[in-house]
């Protein structure tokens, strides 16, 4: 691996820093997978519960809200008991839900399944980021980051083939019986494969090193250092040792500043987060069928160009992997707020254009000549190229990286639940804002991402390349 020329290198073990990397992103992985999965069960379950619109809509976000609980609490948890237990906490609930999901009798346990999920991921989503930031050399930390992004977007495309997978085996819609259970039963049951590994891993993994000498276990923190580095390790145990005052667990107190009121870091990464998701990038996952029938594919195409989104979406992380550690965050994020308010911004202006022509049930609908679906189609998959290069992996990275040793877990526990709570908004605002026209959601998101990018050029700190150590 190389850097720019004023890149300081460290000496490491490849192969190591790796395993550790991509065991703790695992839990992206069930992230993607978790949140995805629903998509495929949801009309045949509604269909065997007998649920109503309002009722399903809630079966779906409640998820959501156990994300942002299990994010808060997962910060400050793993600052007491360490961040591998919250690996395997992760997993159990992963599992609980899984099996849970797959035996529901009604919507009201569904939904208590579905937060017990929402719980885990909520936890993965913030353990993956503190633990590859403690783990890696500054150097290549952002690439080692972004696996996580990485991990998240190919368990939202596995999740979406093993329901297309179930449904197409079992005959089709997914409420056909199965192999003794009703098909979308089994897109729950299908997660406990990846949530009993992901457990397993990371009981083979060695606890964070800045974890470690927090707790003032510094012998066990330098043995794995001492397999991650090749060179320094004693003086990064001294430089961690002098950012942490001992004895003293962190507290909400720890992030205010001495005139009362958060840290300015932490409603940096706060506001980070609610970009991250105020870009709508959800309703193009969560709704993706809406957005492809106002292009024009019938409902079979829509399915292949969610497919291909979410193609798109992987392929684009390595981009962000290959760029995050040369040019930085600060740049990534520039070029993707700007891409992303191009895009936006076009779609915008092509639904606004679109003549309304009544649809079966009467209602008026926009629609797009062939000519503005095209545009229209293009801007979408490059809206999900610029965010998928940048503000997708970079807020993660930044989120495990920006906040110092001692407030790490509560500060990105608090911005993590923060950007739960923005997706639950924009997700559950999304059907009320296209009723009013498709122009004004998407005006919405391309507001947001003009205000990112001057958000980002007046705010957000460069983190490339620096020592946790050195932060603040
Ligand atoms: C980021 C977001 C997540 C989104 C994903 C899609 O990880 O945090 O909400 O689903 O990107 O690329």
């Amino acid at each position: 691996m190389s850097g720019t020329a004023q890149t300081q290198e460290q000496g490491f073990h490849a192969g190591r820093v790796i395993q550790l990397a991509v065991t703790a992103a695992l839990g992206g992985f069930l992230f993607g997978f978790d949140t995805a999965v629903i998509n495929g069960a949801v009309t045949p379950m509604q269909e065997a519960f007998g649920m109503g619109a309002g009722v399903t809509g809630f079966v779906v976000s409640s998820a959501l809200l156990g994300c942002m609980v299990g994010a808060y609490f997962a910060g400050r948890l793993s600052d007491k008991i360490g961040r591998v237990r919250v690996m395997v906490i992760a997993s159990a609930l992963f599992t609980i839900s899984a099996i849970g999901s797959t035996f529901a009798v009604g919507p009201v346990d569904m939904i208590l399944w579905r937060v017990i999920g929402g719980l885990g991921v909520g936890a993965a989503s913030v353990i993956a980021p503190a633990y590859i930031a403690e783990i890696s050399p500054a150097h290549i930390r952002g690439r080692l980051g972004s696996l996580q992004q990485m991990a998240i977007v190919t368990g939202i495309f596995i999740a979406l083939l093993s329901d297309y997978a179930i449904a197409a085996a079992a005959g089709g819609a997914g409420n056909e019986f199965w192999f003794g259970l009703d098909a979308w039963r089994w897109m729950f049951f299908t997660e406990v494969i990846p949530a009993v590994i992901y457990g397993a891993l990371a009981l083979s993994i060695p606890e964070s090193p800045r974890f470690l000498v927090h707790q003032g276990r510094e012998d066990e923190a330098r043995k794995v250092l001492s397999s991650v580095l090749t060179e320094g390790v004693d003086d990064r145990i001294s430089e961690i040792r002098r950012t942490i005052i001992r004895d003293r667990a962190t507290s909400l107190r720890d992030l205010l500043k001495p005139t009362g009121g958060l840290l300015p870091i932490v409603w940096i990464g706060i506001a980070l987060s609610v970009f991250q998701q105020f870009v709508g990038i959800n309703v193009i996952f969560y709704y993706s069928s809406t957005l492809w029938q106002a292009v024009g594919f019938t409902e079979d195409d829509a399915l292949q160009q969610t497919v291909i989104t979410s193609v798109t979406n992987i392929v684009v992380t390595v981009v962000a992997i290959l760029l995050i550690d040369r040019i930085g965050r600060r740049r990534l994020l520039t070029i993707g707020s700007a891409g992303m308010f191009v895009a936006l911004g076009t779609m915008t202006i092509v639904f606004s254009q679109a003549p309304l022509v009544p649809n079966d049930a009467g209602e008026l609908e926009p629609v797009l000549s062939d000519s503005a679906g095209i545009v229209a189609l293009v801007a979408a998959n490059l809206f999900v190229v610029f965010f998928g290069m940048s503000w997708g992996p970079a807020v993660w990275v930044l989120l495990g990286e920006m906040f110092n040793n001692k407030i790490r877990g509560t500060a990105l526990g608090i911005a993590a639940a923060a950007q739960w709570l923005a997706n639950f908004a924009i997700s559950s605002s999304f059907p009320s804002m296209a009723e009013v026209g498709l122009w004004f959601a998407y005006g919405f998101y391309t507001i947001a991402a003009l205000a990112s990018l001057f958000f980002v050029l007046r705010f957000v700190p460069e983190t490339r390349n620096k020592e946790l150590e050195d932060m603040e």
